[in-house]
């Protein structure tokens, strides 16, 4: 019978960076070296680094003290996929390819027993069809959005949530000076977690999510209501992928290359706008950016980018391919990636925390 201890596991991270991927790039080398003499591959740039070739080896040395640092020592990309990789054609423009076999040659030739691929939802699909594809893959969710399936919270999401917090805990005070309404817009995609969960931190007036359709009519009666209270400002928190009455997303570009070709962005503006035209308040736009996943990470998502990267490492030793280490109540579990990539986790109207939200008196836009 062939021996079928895993020996060598390779690691990526692919997407969009967030805190708390070297903390998880530290537990998986970290374990597989002191528990389990497995040897790591660190693969630059996600997925394009497969592709490509590119790859060093990880030791106990390489990742020492990173559990702090923002970003990705590997670095990463999110135009990687291998069944949609960017290529040179030969008039030297660039073409769409199936690069999956490269891939596949290179995690072969380097001789890896496994991989655990680091990512959200773009990175998750890849890695299921590389499962698909013969190789053994173990998947660890992150993303600032939180919107994968099958776990309670992806790491990087606590961090994003704090930056976005605090920054509504400034923008109260120029706010009220002034006499503005302040608009923050917030990532997250086609999710408002983080819209949520930062409006409801920083005690925003009016929180507007991808999921719950607002009116301009219900938005400007809110900062009326509060004017006539004597509370001359107010502070809304948009996510970047809410709905516009009569527009819906707001696209800021578009580029085929990436594995989601959609950026999303502009909807802060447009909501400052309208506000003040509607009710003659004056408005100021802040849009959070990449600040929300730059730095170190929180506490919370160190601890729980420690407690991923062990048990994806445990995964990996043990064989159980197609799985991706999830958080469920307090526990990490494994669950089938495609469990995590069915479908994307959204807000649901009857949330605890947007119930708890209106029940303080914060608006939705929506009554
Ligand atoms: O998925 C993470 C995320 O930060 C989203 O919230 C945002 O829409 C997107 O990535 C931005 O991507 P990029 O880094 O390409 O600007």
């Amino acid at each position: 019978m062939a021996d079928e201890r895993v020996r060598r596991i390779g690691i990526l991270t692919g997407g969009g960076d967030c805190p708390g991927l070297n903390a998880v790039i530290r537990a998986v080398t970290k374990t597989a070296v002191l528990d389990y003499c497995v040897e790591v591959i660190g693969i630059e740039d996600g997925f394009e680094g497969l592709v490509e070739g590119h790859m060093r080896e990880l030791g106990y040395a390489d990742v020492s003290g990173i559990i702090t640092l923002g970003g990705t020592i590997l670095g990463t990309s999110n135009k990687g996929d291998p069944w949609h990789y960017p290529d040179t054609g030969p008039d030297g423009r660039t073409v769409i390819v199936n690069a999956s076999q490269r891939a596949l040659k290179n995690y072969r030739q380097w001789g890896l027993d496994a991989l655990i691929a680091i990512g959200g939802d773009g990175t998750m699909k890849i890695a299921d069809q590389f499962t698909a594809l013969g190789a053994n893959v173990v998947g660890v969710p992150k993303t600032i959005d939180n919107d994968l399936s099958g776990t309670d919270m992806t790491f990087g999401f606590d961090t994003a949530v704090s930056i976005a917090t605090e920054a509504i805990d400034r923008l109260h005070t120029t706010a009220s000076s002034h006499h503005r309404v302040m608009i923050l817009e917030v990532m997250g995609r086609y999710a408002g977690w983080i819209a949520l969960c930062s409006g409801v931190a920083g005690g925003a007036d009016i929180i507007l999510l991808p999921e719950i359709p607002f009116r301009w009519e219900s938005v400007c009666r809110k900062i009326r209501e509060r004017s006539t209270r004597g509370r001359r400002y107010s502070i809304v928190c948009v996510a970047e992928g809410a709905k516009c009455p009569d527009i819906g997303e707001v696209v800021k570009s578009y580029d085929n290359k990436r594995t989601d070709a959609k950026q999303l962005g502009g909807v802060g503006d447009l909501v400052a706008r309208t506000i003040a035209e509607l009710t003659e308040v004056e408005t100021r736009v802040t849009v959070l950016g990449h600040l929300q996943r730059g730095g170190s990470p929180t506490a919370l998502d160190r601890i729980l980018a420690t407690k991923y990267g062990v048990t994806a490492c445990r995964l990996a030793v043990e064989r159980k391919f197609g799985m991706m280490a999830a958080l469920q109540g307090q526990t990490i579990v494994p669950i089938p990636i495609k469990t995590a990539i069915a479908e994307l986790k959204t807000v649901t109207p009857d949330n605890q925390t947007v119930l708890a939200a209106r029940s303080v008196g914060t608006s939705f836009g929506d009554e």
